[in-house]
């Protein structure tokens, strides 16, 4: 039984005021300046909270910057991104990484539309029913957008609440507790701003290294701190090895420099974006004579010295390179970069197409695509 268990009910509700009052009063003057975040005295817009919750799942507040911006230019509202073609949504996603969130982006807004009439509902239960909003985005945006008693849980906050209650469990199982536990110190009002104020702390103060406990506005309330325990929380599990897997790409070029993609299966790894032409991913390498077996046409094709290295979350991935000159009009589609207006629909023939070199830094082509690429052409 941990010391504020033994509390009774009603000191716990007066700390857990407290709290949040100081964490408040902090935020007012140190929150940080986020390009999804509403500015003082102005009304969160649900739209814009769903989408950065959605792009900071998994990501990081820095990588989600440009690309936020970029699809708040481009689709302003739920009503245009639900008008808007998939594939253009990918190829703006592209390198952003867990590509289904786009896919249930692009589902999500439809519904939005087609039930809630173009609104975000201000409901816990039906937000949750949005594809690709679990119950801790449904939180998140219920507390963000409509102040709703929520509480949003990011890395930051995890480690702000971790050492606030000395949680000695190991991450990530200790969510369910820290969640709870989070949950006990929410505001009835400024329930969003409470949220922001959690992360915010984690990620200016409450750092993960040398945490500045001196300007805490709650390290009088903070267990961890008494105990000069701070940095050593959170516990976290080692995480298992991820398995290797290798296998070879093929990069084919015409004359002009156009290079010839393909478009992945809708589901899976990578659904529905874009990539060359690759082989089956196994223990090894293919020897050459399986590689040429592999390629998506005979040519003379060359392997590149260096190889591709990329994580992904269940699996490392080694690539080998092949490259190969090749005339574009006997194989597959002709070049598709003549008079298109809509890079990001490019008519794909037989799941191919070429693409022009100046098109690809727009294309749907995930990270390690590009780097397959780049090695290909370098
Ligand atoms: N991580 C998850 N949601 C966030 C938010 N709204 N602001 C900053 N980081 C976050």
């Amino acid at each position: 039984m941990s010391e504020s268990d033994r509390m009774p009910v009603t000191a716990q509700r007066s700390n857990a005021r407290k709290i949040a009052l100081r964490l408040l009063g902090w935020y007012d003057v140190h929150r940080r300046i986020l390009p999804w975040r509403a500015k003082l005295g102005e009304c969160a817009d649900p739209y814009q909270v769903w989408l950065s919750e959605i792009m900071l799942q998994q990501t990081t507040v820095q990588a989600v910057g440009p690309y936020y911006r970029k699809f708040i230019a481009r689709w302003p509202d739920a009503n245009a991104l639900a008008a808007a073609d998939l594939n253009a949504i990918l190829a703006a996603w592209a390198g952003l990484g867990y590509y289904a969130r786009a896919r249930n982006l692009h589902r999500a807004a439809k519904v939005v539309v087609d039930k809630f009439g173009g609104e975000f509902p201000a409901n816990l239960e039906q937000l949750k029913q949005l594809p690709g909003v679990g119950a801790y985005t449904a939180g998140a945006i219920a507390a963000i957008a409509f102040d709703l008693p929520f509480l949003a849980m990011d890395a930051n906050a995890e480690r702000v609440l971790a050492r606030l209650f000395a949680v000695e469990e190991a991450l990530p199982k200790a969510k369910t507790l820290l969640r709870r536990l989070g949950q006990q110190l929410v505001p009835r009002k400024r329930a969003g701003d409470f949220a922001q104020a959690l992360m915010d702390l984690g990620a200016t103060t409450c750092t993960p290294k040398k945490p500045a406990c001196r300007s805490c506005p709650v390290n009088m309330h903070c267990r961890a701190f008494k105990i000069s325990v701070q940095e050593l929380l959170p516990h976290k599990a080692e995480k298992p090895s991820r398995p290797l897997k290798r296998g070879a790409a093929f990069v084919a070029r015409d004359r002009s420099g156009d290079v010839l993609l393909v478009r992945r299966p809708e589901n899976g790894l990578l659904g529905g974006m874009l990539q060359p032409p690759l082989g089956p991913l196994t223990e090894q390498f293919p020897s050459l004579e399986h590689a040429m077996l592999q390629a998506p046409f005979p040519a003379d094709w060359k392997k590149r010295v260096s190889i591709v290295r990329h994580g992904f979350t269940h699996f490392e991935l080694e690539i080998e390179v092949y490259v190969a000159e090749v005339d574009s009009r006997t194989h597959g589609s002709p070049p598709v970069h003549e008079g298109r207006t809509e890079k990001d629909s490019l008519p794909f023939h037989g799941g191919r197409a070429w693409v022009a070199e100046r098109d690809l830094p727009t294309a749907a082509l995930p990270t390690l695509m590009r780097k397959i690429i780049a090695e290909a052409l370098s």
